[in-house]
């Protein structure tokens, strides 16, 4: 299976019931040879409409910190746990996030990226089952062969500005570390 045919499974997906209320599924988006993988937490309005990850105010954060640092939005790819909006944005319950991770495991399986940023608490519990961004963000986990960096969720900088040169310090950290891959 490659990435277009997963986008495609997910778009027709009913496995939970947040299908229901969805107005386009949200897969991801980003090229095949990308060498980072983004995870946040699910669609939002702006995401729900477009069908397009990362597009609100968030997403434009999250744009700005990546450019800031050096990278390139496009040579990234961007995905959450949750494909599709839950209501009022609420937090993904269990079930639904049980019946949605296959798919971003099949992402991973096929883009074998690098680093995975961890965009946030449920990003960061649902991969690598650890609790507490303001503890771990910044820090690469190295867990069975994959290498993982927790990050603050860009919507917690939205809300909270203070945030945002923990932020540009960790997107930093990010950048550098890929440089010493030799992957950007
Ligand atoms: N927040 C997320 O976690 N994902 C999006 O696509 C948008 C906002
Ligand atoms: Fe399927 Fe995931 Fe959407 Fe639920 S959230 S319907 S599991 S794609």
């Amino acid at each position: 299976m490659g990435l277009e045919e997963v986008a495609g499974r997910v778009k027709e997906c009913r496995k939970c019931p947040l299908f229901r209320n969805r107005t386009q599924a949200v897969p991801g988006e980003g090229p095949e040879d990308a060498r980072v993988l983004f995870i946040g937490e699910a669609p939002g309005r702006e995401e729900d409409l477009s069908g397009k990850p990362f597009v609100g105010r968030a997403g434009k954060l999250l744009t700005e910190l990546l450019e800031d640092a050096g990278l390139k939005r496009n040579r990234v790819f961007i995905t959450s746990v949750i494909k599709c909006r839950p209501p009022d944005n609420r937090l993904p319950k269990r079930d639904e996030t049980n019946a949605c991770y296959p798919y971003l495991k099949e992402q991973i399986r096929i883009l074998k990226p690098d680093i995975i940023v961890l965009l946030g608490n449920t990003a960061i519990k649902t991969v690598v089952g650890l609790n507490g961004i303001t503890k771990l963000h910044g820090k690469v986990i190295i867990k069975e062969k994959e290498n993982y960096l927790p990050m603050f969720h860009p919507a917690a900088g939205v809300r909270n500005r203070k945030l945002i040169p923990l932020m540009k310090e960790d997107m930093e950290g990010l950048s550098r570390h890929l440089i010493k891959l030799g992957a950007c």
